[in-house]
């Protein structure tokens, strides 16, 4: 009980921060928010209401129209809502950033340009500003001589702590995928849209519940270095994985749902970029018309690079 009223509290926070104005909370959640406000007030009873330490979750079901009976949603990882092409969060939902970084990198080999690529991001004071203590900002990784890249949203809960992308859940299951293909992760090349977890509001200074989805002003700042990467790994082909890395790499509003561009050759700097779904989706939905969806994308990448496919893989996840 306590996570879910953790999450609720922190999911009306984040929306009050991006100006929504009114939720639709459940009676349950409404009940629980009160019971929580009555012991607070039990246990500060001189406090004055004004400056009390309330959460904003605790002043909803007084201040807050209750429009339907819905039950809150909880917080969802990055790629849930990937998939179903959102827009990028409300600009007002992160701090204010600099204007986007002008990459130049020395001569040289991959190695060495890559190298002062990730010593750039690292030592870049608006991305160590963008994550908490003691967590990290994450440049891509793999193969520089890789043929295929990979570009994701941006890194949770799991990323921030290695400093890897795609290490988490939906990061197993891109290995996966990966291995599907006949390829090993350490082939290919997978970065992200953003170098930072976007932050939201955590209380009491506790760990960050849930990922939102960067703002357009976020992926604007991080796409230099996601170009200087596709420019230094020069792979042939690109895959952006969700809706959000389509929206960071095709344009914003460019599209109204991922479906429709989806399993189709787009192109990204110069290189056939290829749009799917989020592995995270498959987290969600594991049924295998889902599976065979993504497949079917991986299949026409495979085609372009010329990778060898058996029959066996032709027919991954076609009984449905
Ligand atoms: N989801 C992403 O989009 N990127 C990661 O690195 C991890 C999860």
């Amino acid at each position: 009980m306590h996570h879910a009223l953790q999450a609720l509290t922190d999911e009306l926070r984040r929306l009050k921060t991006a100006g929504v104005k009114t939720v639709s909370v459940s009676e349950e959640s409404i009940t629980a928010l009160r019971r929580v406000v009555a012991e607070r007030a039990q246990r500060a009873p001189s406090v004055p209401r004004a400056t009390a330490p309330t959460a904003d979750a605790a002043a909803v079901p007084a201040a807050a129209p209750v429009k339907a009976a819905a039950a809150p949603k909880p917080y969802e990882p990055p790629a849930a809502r990937s998939f179903a092409a959102k827009p990028a969060a409300p600009d007002e939902a992160a701090p204010r950033l600099p204007d986007a970084p002008v990459v130049t990198l020395p001569a040289g080999d991959k190695a060495t340009r890559w190298a002062a690529l990730h010593a750039l991001v690292m030592n870049d004071p608006t991305c160590s500003q963008n994550v908490r203590p003691g967590k990290k900002v994450v440049l891509g990784v793999g193969s520089l001589d890789a043929r295929i890249m990979f570009v994701g949203e941006a890194p949770g809960a799991e990323e921030e702590i290695q400093g890897e992308p795609f290490v988490g859940p939906a990061g197993q299951l891109l290995t996966k995928m990966i291995q599907a293909m006949g390829q090993k992760r350490s082939d290919v090349y997978i970065g992200n849209i953003m170098n930072w977890r976007p932050q939201m509001p955590t209380v009491d200074g506790r760990e960050q519940v849930g990922n939102r989805p960067p703002t357009e002003r976020e992926m604007t700042y991080c796409l230099p270095y996601l170009r200087a990467q596709i420019d230094v790994v020069n792979p042939e082909l690109l895959v952006a994985l969700g809706s959000t890395a389509a929206q960071g790499l095709l344009g914003f509003g460019s599209f109204k749902a991922l479906g429709d561009i989806r399993g189709r050759w787009h192109e990204f700097a110069g290189k056939p970029l290829m749009v799917t779904y989020h592995p995270s989706y498959i987290l969600r939905n594991q049924s295998n018309r889902s599976k065979r969806m993504i497949w079917e994308d991986l299949l026409k990448v495979m085609e372009r690079a010329t990778l060898a496919i058996s029959e066996k893989q032709r027919a991954f996840f076609l009984d449905r």
